[in-house]
């Protein structure tokens, strides 16, 4: 039975099998998350992501497509890195969305990965509203867990209490 969770918190500090990475296509760092992640998790990481832009990822991580590195110095095995839509592209599709969250979770089952911590994807720069990620996420996760399980923990991690309200909200009903 997988446990789905929301904490107020900073996901480069949770101590899980695998954080997930607000990214975007081009891998190679950004603001917000991505920013955080790569500078907690030192030049390692992006010397991964480099190494794919260089090799299977030669155009970049499609929009809700997910793709796993090593994690540097966080104290997590794996960063999995998605890339959300982004609404000030015209990006709105929900199903985009939710891919970025059932990608993930493929790609934990696939690297072992038994716990993972997400943070709020596509709701900073990617302009999504929180409520709309909220659902959109606890609704995709919840799915994908129940048809496949694989997973034993899935941590949404938020860096409002907004967004923790949100979150906690939708996994009570
Ligand atoms: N831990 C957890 N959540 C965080 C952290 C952190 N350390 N830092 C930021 N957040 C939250 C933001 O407050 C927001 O709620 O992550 C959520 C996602 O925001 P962004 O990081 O802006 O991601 P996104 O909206 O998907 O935009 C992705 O922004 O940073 C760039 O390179 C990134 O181009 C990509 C785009």
């Amino acid at each position: 039975m997988s446990t789905i969770e929301a904490v107020r918190g900073d996901i480069t500090t949770q101590r899980v099998d695998a954080i997930v990475n607000a990214a975007n296509s081009g891998l190679l760092g950004g603001g917000g998350v991505d920013g955080a992640i790569h500078r907690a998790a030192g030049p390692r990481l992006l010397e991964e992501c480099r190494a794919l832009r260089a090799g299977s990822l030669r155009d970049g991580l499609p929009v809700g497509d997910a793709v796993a590195t090593g994690a540097g110095r966080l104290p997590c095995d794996f960063v999995i890195h998605t890339v959300g839509p982004n609404r000030h592209a015209g990006q709105t599709d929900p199903a985009d969305l939710a891919r970025c969250f059932t990608s993930s979770l493929a790609v934990a089952r696939e690297v072992g990965a038994a716990s993972v911590a997400f943070p709020a994807i596509s709701a900073g720069v990617y302009g999504w509203a929180g409520a709309d990620v909220a659902r959109i996420a606890t609704e995709a996760v919840r799915a994908d867990l129940a048809e496949r399980g694989g997973v034993d923990l899935v941590r949404f991690v938020l860096f409002s209490e907004e967004l923790l309200e949100l979150f906690e909200a939708r996994l009570a009903g």
